[in-house]
């Protein structure tokens, strides 16, 4: 057992879907958070630069005592190197290869589309653990650069007319293409789930990378003894931002589902 939080990490906000799903899956784990939102967003980065803010955001949440950490981004799941995160002092895990072992478990039709960040899709990260998990898959993608804002902005309520437009704009060739699993390969993009959802269409089954990492971390924890002991009331959160922490709260709310509680603090991340 072992009761030091999990750490996660994101370029803003949209890992707090990630969070939802872990304190939905393993109530009894604290989380420390850490949104950069002084630098979002990282997808329209270049790599070098995305490597940097990767390299400060872990070593903060090292500087927690943290057992485990996880990339809730998609963009930084994509560009930071395995042999780096393969050398940290505590396991690491990002998004992508859950999601994508979810995307070929799923698709009959072996058409698979993928959205993400510039960052992402320029990466092939999605595209190179798909074709080796299902040879022969048919990969269409696109990045969605207008995305992050939008969510991050707060439009994402229910038919909100900028949010139908840009998912028009990004997603007609994807359903034209007849994909029948689509990845939605940013931690923002949970956010316009229902809306893409209605526009892709039922028969097409939408992969959330937060949702299946937590999934998958909650194994990994059980079999490398790493989960938390018996705590009644729930593990505590807590976050931390690079911008201010007023208003955290009500963009919490959005992300997380049902703000659980749990200190919001601005750091200096420029000293790490
Ligand atoms: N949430 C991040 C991701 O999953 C992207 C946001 C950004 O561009 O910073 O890729």
């Amino acid at each position: 057992m072992d009761n030091r939080p999990i750490g996660v990490f994101d370029s803003g906000l949209g890992g707090l879907t990630a969070v939802r799903e872990l304190r939905r899956i393993l109530p009894g784990e604290a989380i420390v958070y850490f949104g950069d939102t002084g630098r979002v967003p990282y997808g329209t980065r270049g790599r070098d630069i995305i490597i940097q803010y990767a390299r400060q955001d872990i070593a903060f949440l090292l500087s927690k005592n943290v057992k485990y950490i996880i990339a809730a981004c998609g963009t930084v799941s994509s560009t930071y190197p395995a042999e780096e995160a393969a050398a940290l002092p505590v396991p690491y895990s990002g998004v992508v290869q859950a999601a994508a072992q979810a995307a070929a478990a799923a698709t009959r039709n072996g058409r698979v589309g993928v959205i993400g960040t510039p960052a992402t899709i320029r990466s092939g990260s999605y595209e190179t653990r798909l074709r080796a998990l299902c040879p022969g898959v048919q990969i269409f993608k696109r990045a969605c650069p207008m995305f992050v804002p939008l969510v991050e902005n707060g439009y994402v309520n229910d038919g909100n007319p900028v949010a139908r437009l840009l998912i028009e704009e990004y997603l007609t060739d994807i359903r034209a293409a007849g994909v029948d699993t689509l990845i939605l390969g940013c931690t923002h993009y949970p956010l316009l789930k229902k809306m893409i959802g209605e526009f892709v269409g039922d028969g097409v089954r939408l992969i959330d990378p937060g949702r299946i990492t937590a999934d998958v971390l909650k194994d990994t924890l059980a079999e490398t003894g790493l989960a938390a002991g018996p705590r009644p009331q729930g593990g505590q959160a807590q976050y931390y931002v690079s911008d201010t922490a007023e208003g955290f709260q009500a963009s919490a709310d959005l992300f997380l589902g049902e703000y659980r509680g749990g200190t919001c603090e601005q750091i200096a991340i420029d000293k790490y």
